[in-house]
């Protein structure tokens, strides 16, 4: 599926020359995955915004969920469907070649809406309106340096992903899985 993401997007262009130069990867599931599983997920299916070669979005399709996994990278994209496809997934993974920030996401829909190594404002508002009633929000940002006044563009403060969470929302977890990183899981109470 593509939402009209224009060819000479810079991201889309960055992305994809990242992805053309690098490994096959070991589509390893995030973390989050496990950790949303244990805390409780409603039925429902699961968007993954800027979801790369995803092993999330493969593992949450392996446990029947269906997934839609969106990124501005076509390269990444092909990737994750082809190992979809390998897998017998397929029929699962709907992939959606969009910006994330500017894609209409449906409200109130997804018992997951997760985002890893991914940081934008519009993007996390949108993720939360999406989550349904019950459902989960996980997120993983790189952050800024302990004591960095400025986050800079791609990068958030500790604690600024729950801090920007709408009424609502339970924080279940939220830590530095290390110095570089910032990660949330919430559940919408209502
Ligand atoms: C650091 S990678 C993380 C990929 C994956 N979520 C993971 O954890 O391995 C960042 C991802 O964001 C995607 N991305 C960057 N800008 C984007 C945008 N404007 N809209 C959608 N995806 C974007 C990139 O293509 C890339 O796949």
């Amino acid at each position: 599926v593509c939402a009209a993401v224009a060819s000479d997007h810079p991201d889309r262009l960055r992305w994809n020359a990242r992805y053309d130069s690098a490994n096959r990867p070991d589509f390893a599931a995030h973390p989050l995955v496990s950790a949303a599983v244990a805390a409780g997920l409603p039925d429902g299916p699961v968007l993954e915004l800027a979801c790369g070669r995803s092993g999330s979005a493969l593992a949450l399709a392996a446990a029947e969920r269906t997934v839609t996994a969106v990124d501005i990278s076509d390269v990444a994209l092909d990737a994750l469907a082809a190992e979809a496809s390998r897998r017998g997934l397929a029929h699962r993974v709907e992939c959606v070649l969009a910006d994330a920030p500017s894609y209409p996401i449906a409200t109130d829909r997804y018992a997951l809406v997760l985002a890893t190594f991914y940081w934008d404002g519009d993007a996390f508002r949108a993720a939360c309106a999406a989550v349904r009633p019950g459902g989960l929000l996980g997120w993983e940002a790189l952050a800024a340096p302990a004591g960095g006044e400025d986050a800079g563009p791609f990068r958030v403060r500790h604690g600024e992903l729950g801090s920007r969470l709408p009424a609502g929302f339970d924080i279940l977890d939220e830590h530095q899985p290390d110095e570089r990183s910032s990660r949330l899981l919430a559940r919408r109470l209502s």
